[in-house]
């Protein structure tokens, strides 16, 4: 049974081992995104204090709708870090108060590692799973990178962004926009809308393409403040399909360069962004050429999931003694 608490989502799963994957028997996500949509971004104490109304619920019905017994659980795992200190404490106490009734081992995750791990999530035994050395793209509120896995165990980063996170700047650019959080949907939703040709004195300039690994996203929240200053309020949906495609462009073209340099066996992407509609379909046609198979979780494991919390502890977990376990919320992966 796995708990995922570091954000604004409060979730509970269930999981077992299948194939060389690992199968999802329940996954129960509950979110307090709404109650942040207000403040155009998440208020953290908000967020914990809706994980405390929400956290024995949702464990409660991923149980039950798994249809397993408190004795068949094996283990309890939940994420650990990084992410937000009250939201992350709630999911962690919780998972060790149920480790001490219950009599059952503890393994904690790093959040971003299980974003990663959510691409071993599969329905059937035969069901393929990444194939080491593997390059992952983790796209997500808080993580722009692009790992190159060796092996389970050893991961090295090879690129990323150095300021603002992807999920950010698409955050930040729709409250710009006055288009609600989070931002990437409520982007990708105003774009499908867009009609007129923009033009070319309010296109987004795409910061650090033509060579490396390396991105910046920073800068793209200040041109759009620019941008949307000039427009006069004018083409908010054809900013919102400028800033979707610039961005895609840059992810595509970075993680082809790694492709490039680094010949993996499998491509992952991960993270809440790789439930951007274009994003994936850009990700399909770029394994179809390189003939690099792809491996991107469903959009519900995607953005913030237990899932993949128990996909992680299932894969690669460490069973821990409960005083070995805190929250952490610099917790890096490398
Ligand atoms: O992985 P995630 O749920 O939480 C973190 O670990 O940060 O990612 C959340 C981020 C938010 O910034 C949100 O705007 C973005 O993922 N996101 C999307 C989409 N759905 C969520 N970005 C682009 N397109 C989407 N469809
Ligand atoms: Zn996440």
């Amino acid at each position: 049974m796995a708990i995922e608490s570091s954000c604004d989502e409060t979730a509970a799963a269930v999981v077992e081992k299948l194939g060389n994957g690992v199968k999802v028997l329940s996954s129960v996500v509950a979110s307090s995104s709404v109650m942040h949509e207000k403040y155009g971004g998440i208020v953290p104490e908000v967020a914990a204090r809706e994980q405390i109304k929400s956290i024995i619920p949702t464990i409660e019905e991923a149980i039950k709708s798994a249809d397993v017994s408190t004795e068949e659980i094996e283990a309890i795992a939940v994420s650990a870090g990084p992410g937000l200190i009250g939201s992350l404490l709630v999911g962690v106490e919780t998972a060790k108060c149920l480790s001490l009734i219950f009599n059952k081992p503890i393994i904690e995750v790093n959040h971003v590692a299980a974003h990663v791990y959510s691409s071993f999530l599969i329905k059937e035994h035969s069901d393929p799973v990444p194939v080491m050395p593997a390059l992952a793209l983790v796209v997500s509120g808080g993580h722009t990178d692009l790992i190159l896995l060796s092996s389970l165990n050893d991961w090295r980063w090879i690129g990323g962004t150095r300021d603002d996170a992807v999920g950010e700047c698409f955050d930040k650019c729709a409250r710009v926009l006055g288009l609600p959080y989070p931002g990437g949907p409520s982007i990708s939703a105003s774009a499908l809308k867009a009609k007129e040709k923009l033009p070319q004195s309010l296109m987004l300039p795409m910061p650090m393409v033509d060579e490396g690994l390396e991105m910046s996203f920073s800068g793209m929240k200040t041109a759009m403040i620019d941008k949307v200053r000039l427009s006069e309020g004018k083409y908010t949906n054809e900013l919102a399909a400028e800033l979707n495609n610039k961005i895609v462009k840059i992810l595509r073209i970075k993680t082809e360069r790694a492709m490039e340099m680094y010949s993996p066996n499998s491509l992952i992407v991960c993270g809440g962004v790789a439930a951007n509609r274009l994003l994936r379909e850009e990700m399909k046609e770029l394994s179809n050429t390189s003939g690099i198979p792809l491996f991107m979780p469903e959009m519900e494991y995607c953005t913030d999931n237990a899932a993949m919390v128990g996909a992680m502890a299932v894969m690669n977990g460490i069973k821990k003694e409960i005083d070995e376990i805190a929250a952490r919320s610099n917790w890096e992966v490398f």
